[in-house]
């Protein structure tokens, strides 16, 4: 059997080999690796305890890509959120009073939960500029309840203010992932809380 080989054939062929290598590489190297968790996690200003509990090492995690994380990353801030208003709902009564306990809280987490399947569209779309836009009103919702509801009682429900403040924290390093990791915007990536 004689194999014809045409001398255009082998820079041809070197090419596609070339570009399968590239983009296998490509692909290998989008996935998250602890490194790159542990960069995040470390960054100044993300609360490191937190992040590494969210984003312990999972088999479900080390399947993902970067964009694939984010979109983990607002799944699970949905979750926190709807959880954390239902038990508001629990210890507020369940008399839908408009004066009722946390009326105010439970205003703005159910705003903030709202925003959730926005980013998910965004990121969707690659429209970092507003997905990172809606993360941050998931921040500005929990910091007003703490400030303007759960700081103002007596007692402080303590409890809430911790969870309140988790989630807002979450949120800040969901902003710094992207700007880290996808963005690769340098000047943004963790070094300032100024969104
Ligand atoms: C968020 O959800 C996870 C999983 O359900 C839970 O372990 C964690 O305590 C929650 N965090 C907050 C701040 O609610």
């Amino acid at each position: 059997m004689v194999v014809y080989v045409d001398k255009n054939f082998s820079p041809a062929c070197l090419l596609v080999l070339l570009l399968f290598v590239v983009s296998s590489y490509a692909k290998f190297s989008t996935m998250v690796t602890t490194d790159e968790i542990r960069t995040l996690c470390t960054k100044a200003g993300v609360k490191s305890s937190l992040c590494f509990e969210v984003l312990k090492a999972t088999p479900e995690i080390a399947k993902l890509d970067f964009s694939g994380l984010a979109k983990y990353l607002i799944n699970y801030h949905a979750q926190n959120i709807s959880d954390t208003l239902k038990q508001f709902k629990l210890s507020g009564g369940y008399i839908p009073d408009i004066d009722s306990e946390y009326r105010l809280c439970k205003e703005l987490y159910k705003d903030a939960l709202d925003k959730c399947p926005y980013a998910l569209k965004y990121l969707a779309a690659k429209d970092y500029y507003n997905f990172k836009f809606m993360v941050a009103q998931t921040m500005g919702d929990m910091n007003n309840c703490i400030y303007d509801e759960l700081s103002t009682m007596k007692p402080v429900p303590q409890f809430f203010i911790t969870k309140t403040n988790d989630i807002q924290e979450i949120g800040y390093f969901i902003i710094v992932f992207v700007d880290c990791f996808i963005l690769n915007e340098p000047i943004d990536c963790g070094n300032s809380r100024d969104l």
